[in-house]
């Protein structure tokens, strides 16, 4: 049984990771900034798969709170194995000039400075222990840059340039570093990019079937079941009908 920490997990590819975890007894900790879904999610665990869950509730932005929490985890969850840094989102899509400031603020903000300050608060134990798993959620978008993706591309093409630079620092600490990569995947993440535009983030998965949360919790599973010596680096996962960031087949 490991203990796994995942960040977003109150919905889509968190939330599906949790359940994916919790369904192969492991020990869970689960965030995000709504109290009421993470409240729901682990009353669902538990009566489901009788594993112990932990929710933290916290905003990946707030360096304080992020010490704050990971401190003071209660010693039964303090032990962390794998830390899935998920939490993170794209606001809006538009041409740089129109794009708005606020937006790429939040968007580095949280895809980016939430990931390290996240990690710098577990990371300690993991060295401890001399043992770890990190993953972080990136995106096609960090690969290929597409048009009107300007601050969503840059964040996650920091956070690939992370990935690495973590890789190669943490060597020493028997740590592995994960990158996943996901295409196109149906979740609350494009009612979150278009601001609630239902109709806008509908036409985003039209004509061709997107990956789910599902399937990307399953390949970060996999990720997470392999022998001491193997770690996949990173790993770029579309849906059939996406080649890469320019190619979809609707
Ligand atoms: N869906 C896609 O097509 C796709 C493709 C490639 C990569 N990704 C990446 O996959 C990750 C998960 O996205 P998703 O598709 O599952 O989207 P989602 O359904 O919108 O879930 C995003 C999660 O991130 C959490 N989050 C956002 N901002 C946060 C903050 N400041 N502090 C703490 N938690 C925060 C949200 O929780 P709260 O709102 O409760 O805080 C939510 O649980 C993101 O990093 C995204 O960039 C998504």
């Amino acid at each position: 049984m490991k203990t796994v920490l995942i960040t977003g997990a109150t919905s889509g590819f968190g939330k599906a990771m949790a359940q994916k975890f919790a369904a192969n007894n492991n020990t869970i900790i689960i965030t995000g900034r709504r109290a009421d879904r993470l409240e729901a999610l682990a009353r669902e665990l538990t009566a489901a798969y009788k594993v112990p869950v932990h929710s933290l509730v916290f905003d990946v932005r707030d360096r304080a709170a992020v010490f704050a929490v990971i401190e003071q985890l209660p010693p039964a969850f303090a032990n962390i194995d794998v830390l899935i840094n998920n939490a993170g989102l794209a606001l809006g899509r538009d041409y740089f000039e129109d794009a708005d400031i606020d937006d790429w603020d939040t968007m580095l903000d949280t895809n980016v400075k939430g990931v390290m300050y996240v990690t710098k608060a577990v990371v300690p134990g993991m060295i401890e222990r001399k043992q770890g798993h990190i993953i972080n959620m990136g995106s096609i978008a960090g690969k290929e840059v597409y048009e009107k993706g300007n601050g969503y591309c840059a964040s996650k093409y920091a956070l690939d340039a992370l990935s690495q630079s973590m890789r190669v620092d943490l060597l020493r600490h028997k740590i592995k570093v994960t990158a996943i990569h996901p295409g196109a995947a149906e979740t609350e993440f494009s009612m979150v990019r278009f601001k609630g535009n239902e109709a806008a983030a509908e036409k985003m998965y039209e004509g061709y079937q997107p990956l789910s949360a599902a399937d990307v919790a399953d390949v970060v599973f996999y990720t997470t079941t392999l022998p001491a010596h193997v770690c996949i680096n990173e790993l770029v996962l579309t849906c059939q009908a996406q080649a890469n960031s320019f190619y979809l087949h609707r």
